[in-house]
């Protein structure tokens, strides 16, 4: 049976994050420059963003370049850049079509201007897009995002709009760049790396994680599926026991 009829309708995960991780070692494996698997990666993109939509995953939020990434080879940081931009305005059309809203997460004052400004144009032509929201998260790190949240909640304080004793993990939440965006129920990481790089740690806080060791750029809409079968089959226990979960049914 193919991985999407296994999947209950009725069960999906509302949000999905995913570290699309591989395409580097794919391309090395076939004596490729790096960069052919970043462009072979932008298919597999794609496809995830249709498989997402597909079913009706509602926020699907893609990890397409780190802070740390900045210290790669200044080649492969332009090449990288003029790729996702390069993509993100030739999706444009097809994302409005799909109704499909972009949100770039990350700092983005690292960009060029040029790139700034093609990002925040597809941002808004998308905005009326209701039927899932795409999240890039593009010079972005948890750390820097946390950091971020905690300077504005300091101002705020400073300026008298919170009060320090009122400062909950609501405040937090509401401060991240993902104030609008619910906490990921699955994240997906591809290439067989075992670890979150920096990515949503305060709201990966109670996600599933499901690591595959599909390189980025053969990852396809069955193994998206497969990803949220798993994710179907666990129980979420948010620190009570499996009865108490079981009896509330
Ligand atoms: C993921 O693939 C893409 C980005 C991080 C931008 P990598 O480029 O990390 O590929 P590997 O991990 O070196 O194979
Ligand atoms: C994580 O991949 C970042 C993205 C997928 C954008 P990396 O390949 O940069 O992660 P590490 O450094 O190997 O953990
Ligand atoms: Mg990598």
């Amino acid at each position: 049976m193919a991985f999407k009829d296994q999947i209950d309708i009725n069960k999906l995960p509302g949000h999905v994050a995913v570290i699309m991780d591989g395409n580097g070692r794919w391309a090395r494996r076939r004596g490729r420059e790096r960069v052919y698997g970043h462009h072979q990666g932008v298919k597999a993109v794609r496809r995830t963003i249709e498989a997402a939509a597909e079913i009706g995953i509602k926020y699907l939020t893609l990890y397409a370049f780190s802070t740390e990434n900045w210290n790669r080879p200044d080649e492969e940081v332009t090449a990288l850049m003029d790729l996702m931009v390069d993509s993100i305005n030739n999706e444009t059309h097809t994302l409005v079509e799909k109704k499909i809203s972009l949100k770039v997460i990350g700092d983005l004052d690292r960009l060029s201007a040029d790139v700034r400004n093609r990002l925040n144009e597809t941002m808004k032509i998308t905005s009326p897009g209701t039927r899932m929201k795409l999240i890039v998260a593009l010079s972005y790190s948890s750390r820097w995002e946390i950091s971020e949240a905690c300077r504005r909640i300091a101002v705020a304080v400073k300026e008298g709009r919170i009060r320090e004793e009122d400062i909950d993990e609501k405040t937090i939440s509401a401060s991240l760049a993902t104030s609008d965006i619910p906490d990921p129920e699955l994240m997906i990481r591809t290439s067989g790396e075992k670890r979150i790089s920096n990515f949503l740690l305060w709201q990966l806080a109670y996600t599933e994680l499901y690591f595959t060791e599909k390189l980025w750029p053969d990852f396809g809409k069955q193994d998206f599926y497969k990803a949220v079968a798993d994710y179907q089959k666990r129980e979420r226990r948010y620190g009570k026991t499996s009865e108490q979960i079981t009896d509330n049914r």
